[in-house]
């Protein structure tokens, strides 16, 4: 995607180092934050320098070469690294499909390092070249004039390139249909607010940002035509894990006749947890609701607490939707409408 011009990836690797678009300052300013070593890329996954299951699969898999090429050829290494990796978040499951692939390719190979970053940049690309695909297909469930509401960020943050919800979106208006989007600001973290609607503001999008509880009323008037959402991870029955609040929009898209999907690339999914109830969600610091940051006046980043002082409170980052409840899931192999034969489908 372009910035200011120039043609950028949420992540890519140069030399040793992995860089990142630096999304805790967007979209107040753009950096770019340079990890040197595996730990930094660690703690840039942590922090959420970088996030979006896509884009934190491609930062391990990185993550996993770097490992590699500070590991002067000791297992111990490799393995205490990885065991790191796989500890930065729980929920999205390309980090565990990136560090697995690079780890499993190099391991034992004559040139375990150079192995591991051409096996990580192949994760990259696949990664972009599948968004894309994404793309063309949803394209095709969007028609001239479409209102399409969005939750949090599955764009080109979220992933390597082009993202997984809005690549359909981008697609549409590339091509010329007139279409608008709802952008759910995504309390606690407000990655719509901040990121989606940054992202199609670049682009050119027509869209306005939601408050978080305003779906069932757009909805309940007709104004939406569809809901599109990324995911973290998906269950071989087809549940699907995306960020908190998801649910909620799709009983309500359920309750009011509006087609709901998910656009995920196959590495989201996890066969391994055969419905929902196995995924692990990630329960974040308080602080995240508690607290709001943005520049003052200066430019400065503060933490502002927006809540009653004193208060507790709980932040669970995901939630679970029911298979009942999706539509379809489009996937860069094709739109299946969900079950655990459709789902196993994409892996035969
Ligand atoms: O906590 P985050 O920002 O890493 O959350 C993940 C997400 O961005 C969303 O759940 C998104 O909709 C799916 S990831 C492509």
């Amino acid at each position: 995607m372009k910035i200011g011009g120039k043609d950028y990836r949420t992540v890519w690797m140069s030399g040793s180092s992995v860089n990142f678009i630096e999304q805790n300052k967007l979209p107040f300013s753009f950096e770019i934050y340079e990890a040197r070593t595996h730990m930094d890329t660690c703690m840039a996954i942590k922090t959420m320098i970088v996030r979006g299951a896509g884009a934190i699969g491609a930062s391990a898999g990185y993550g996993m070469a770097q490992a590699f090429l500070e590991s002067d050829g000791s297992r111990e290494y490799v393995d205490e690294a990885k065991r790191r990796i796989e500890a930065a978040r729980p929920t999205a499951q390309n980090l565990f499909y990136a560090a697995n692939r690079v780890y499993n390719f190099a391991i034992g190979s004559e040139n375990s390092a150079a192995t591991a970053v051409e096996e990580a940049q192949r994760i990259a690309d696949e990664d972009a070249e599948n968004c894309m695909r994404i793309g063309e297909h949803g394209n095709g469930l969007i028609k001239d004039g479409f209102r399409i509401e969005t939750h949090c960020n599955a764009g080109w943050l979220a992933f390597v390139d082009f993202g997984s919800a809005l690549s359909p979106v981008y697609v549409a208006h590339r091509s010329g249909k007139k279409v608008f989007v709802y952008v759910d600001e995504t309390r606690p973290r407000s990655q719509g607010a901040r990121l989606t609607a940054w992202e199609l503001k670049n682009e050119g999008v027509p869209h306005a940002i939601i408050p978080d509880n305003a779906g069932a009323h757009y909805m309940s008037k007709g104004d939406v035509d569809m809901v599109i959402v990324g995911a973290d991870r998906i269950a071989a029955n087809g549940d699907t894990a995306n960020k908190i609040g998801t649910h909620e929009k799709a009983i309500c898209a359920a309750r009011f006749g509006v087609p709901f999907y998910v656009a995920a690339p196959t590495s989201t999914f996890d066969l391994g947890c055969e419905t929902g109830d196995a995924i692990p969600i990630e329960e974040r610091s308080e602080d995240e609701v508690l607290y709001q940051t943005g520049p003052d006046g200066e430019g400065v980043m503060r933490k502002v607490l927006v809540c009653s002082p004193g208060s507790r409170a709980m932040n669970p980052a995901f939630d679970v939707t029911p298979v009942g409840l999706i539509t379809g899931i489009i996937t860069e192999k094709d739109i299946i409408k969900p079950s655990e034969e459709a789902v196993r489908s994409l892996f035969s």
